[in-house]
């Protein structure tokens, strides 16, 4: 991670167009249908939309890290996340409705923040690494020390590593008799983490996150982590980020919980993702409060979708409306002519297995 302000990579791959292309590109050799990957690239340019290009220097500022918690079933990844949210979440916050929502702000007492997203899932993960939707800056890995590295665990390894997203470990349950921490760590060690104590550049918090023992030093050693990444982003302009959770709610209608990335959003902003387009009508902040404008790395729940958003969906705000429903219309438009090309590969494949 280069760290400064890497979310703007400048060919991101956005939603599908990039494996629309591919896919026009196989089928054209094949079938020889009409349009070239050329003139496809030129019209996606006119009619999708983009992240834009990476920001000018000088208008970088410091911004929060996002933080995913990951590790094997049942190792505490959800009370860890509970524990946070009641021990760091700033009081005065509070005021809304608290509503479980995929991502929240924990404020530290130095004035630190950090925003914790609840797991994704690893195939969430994966897919929002695959789409170049990446949110998350730090990966702090949990294992149970009664149980140490487990499956999954190595996978959650493996995916933070291919992702090249720092780890922060939380060796968990520690207040268990039967918790064995030095173990744990060899059993790290031999995963391939290098940690601190070991010469390595790992950090390691022994935790409970039942009984809340070290969680304050857990979350200074995601806060120093994300230091050491610089992490940066323009806060104006076009607003881009990520939907992390989507759902209809019976009072509110969509939902969409997203991660702004870059810009400000604000009230009226029009907004793409994926194939669904909104006008953000009102927008509420972890706690459930109503609040004006989200900036950079804070997670903010948006109303006002015609359609519901999914999960890694890439938001994109437009000019408008009508250009908003043109993009979606132009993506819905690939998608098809995507999955009819699929369709045509695969009844070829079939043809040439019976040849
Ligand atoms: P999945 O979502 O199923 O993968 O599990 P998880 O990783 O979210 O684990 P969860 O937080 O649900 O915890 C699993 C069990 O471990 C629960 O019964 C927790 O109460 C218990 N637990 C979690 N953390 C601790 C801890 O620090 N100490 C002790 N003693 N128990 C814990
Ligand atoms: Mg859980």
């Amino acid at each position: 991670v280069d760290g400064s302000d890497h979310y703007d990579e400048p060919n991101a791959p956005i939603t599908n167009l990039r494996v629309a292309q591919e896919t026009v590109k196989r089928a054209g050799l094949r079938f020889k249908i009409e349009g070239s990957p050329v003139k496809v690239e030129q019209e996606t340019k006119n009619k999708d939309a983009f992240r834009r290009s990476p920001a000018e220097e000088e208008k970088l500022v410091r911004r929060p890290p996002v933080v995913t918690i990951m590790g094997h079933v049942d190792h505490g990844k959800t009370t860890l996340l509970d524990s946070l949210r009641d021990t760091c979440v700033v009081q005065s916050e509070h005021g809304g409705i608290t509503q479980h929502i995929g991502a929240f702000s924990v404020q530290l007492e130095s004035g630190e923040q950090a925003t914790f997203l609840d797991t994704p899932g690893h195939a969430a993960f994966g897919a929002m690494r695959a789409r170049g939707a990446m949110v998350t800056d730090v990966v702090v890995l949990v294992v149970a020390a009664d149980d140490g590295v487990m499956a999954q665990t190595q996978e959650s390894l493996k995916l933070a590593q291919e992702a090249h997203v720092p780890i922060v470990v939380a060796i968990n349950k520690v207040d268990k008799p039967e918790a064995d921490v030095a173990g744990t760590r060899k059993m790290l060690l031999n995963a391939g983490l290098q940690l601190e104590e070991q010469g390595g550049e790992v950090q390691a918090v022994e935790v409970s996150a039942l009984t809340g023992h070290n969680l304050d030093q857990l979350v200074e050693a995601v806060v120093t982590q994300a230091e050491l990444l610089n992490l940066r982003s323009d806060p104006t302009g076009a607003v881009e980020g990520v939907v992390v959770e989507s759902r209809t709610d019976p009072g509110r209608g969509k939902v969409a919980t997203c991660v702004i990335q870059r810009g400000t959003l604000s009230r009226g902003a029009v907004l793409v993702a994926g194939t669904a387009w909104g006008k953000v009508r009102s927008m509420f902040n972890d706690a459930g409060k109503p609040i004006m404008s989200a900036p950079p790395a804070t997670p903010v729940q948006v109303i006002g979708w015609r359609q519901l958003p999914s999960a890694g969906d890439v938001v994109l705000e437009v000019e408008g409306e009508h250009r908003a429903a043109e993009v979606v219309e132009w993506r819905e438009a690939v998608l098809k002519k995507q999955q009819q090309e699929d369709d045509a590969t695969a009844i070829e494949e079939k043809l040439q297995e019976h040849l």
